[in-house]
């Protein structure tokens, strides 16, 4: 099934979805969200005055994380506003700056080389164009910069696949529809989820696209997975 991924339409639904967005992340994942996001940052080994970006940042829980750990400059983008909202109010950065910008992933508002680190949390399951994304993150990043991907996946083993699905497909989008009141919304995300290329497939496009894989992790049984990519320069 193709999942009709235009930025208007992907913008409206998180706008609809932003006011129980948080409760409804750390209740459906049992607050694993907060232990991955945890482990991104500190993989990117963010300095002070860094730049960085967080892409997709929804309510801004990887920008606030990053900016307690450096005294470096988070920008947070988003294309849904009530999501941005929600960041804005959230924000009680202590090291770090903290700036937010409306934009979309795939036109980002960035000129080139502007960041030491990129990354996006459950963000990239939701972009129209794997490519168009990467070649952006590419893009915006400055040479030797580093982009961290944390996203869902599907476990491939028996029993947890099995343990997993009838979760995911029958338990999460009743009990997001009903806390949200858009059921919608948590289909799409079961349908995201189960539509998105699993890692091997997710690391060539990386590749091809330019990036060098530092490192590619599993996360509890295969539920998530973080991706460390390297913006490796061409050789002219
Ligand atoms: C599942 S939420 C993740 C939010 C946040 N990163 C987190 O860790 O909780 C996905 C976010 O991606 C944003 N998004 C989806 N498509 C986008 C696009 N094309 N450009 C920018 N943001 C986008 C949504 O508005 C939403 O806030």
């Amino acid at each position: 099934m193709r999942i009709d991924k235009s930025p208007a339409i992907i913008g409206s639904m998180f706008d609809r979805i932003a006011p129980t967005y948080d409760l409804l992340n750390a209740a459906l994942s049992f607050s694993m969200d907060s232990r991955w996001r945890k482990t991104v940052i500190s993989s990117l080994n963010i300095k002070d005055g860094d730049k960085v970006l967080d892409i997709a940042t929804g309510t801004g829980d990887m920008a606030f994380r990053a900016c307690r750990t450096a005294g470096c400059t988070v920008t947070s983008m988003d294309i849904s506003r009530r999501m941005l909202d929600i960041a804005a109010r959230k924000n009680k950065s202590s090291r770090g700056s903290f700036l937010i910008t409306a934009g979309d992933a795939i036109a980002m508002p960035f000129s080139d080389e502007t960041f030491d680190h990129a990354m996006t949390a459950f963000g990239i399951r939701n972009m129209p164009d794997l490519s168009a994304f990467l070649d952006e993150a590419f893009r915006i990043l400055k040479d030797g910069g580093k982009m961290a991907v944390l996203e869902l996946s599907v476990p491939s083993r028996f029993p947890w696949r099995w343990i997993y699905l009838t979760y995911f497909k029958t338990i999460l989008p009743i009990i997001g529809g009903l806390v949200s009141g858009d059921f919608k919304a948590y289909r799409y995300l079961r349908d995201s989820v189960m539509g998105f290329p699993p890692p091997g497939e997710l690391e060539r496009l990386m590749e091809e696209r330019g990036f060098e894989i530092t490192q590619s992790s599993p996360l509890f049984f295969e539920i998530a997975h973080i991706y460390l990519l390297k913006k490796v320069a061409a050789e002219v």
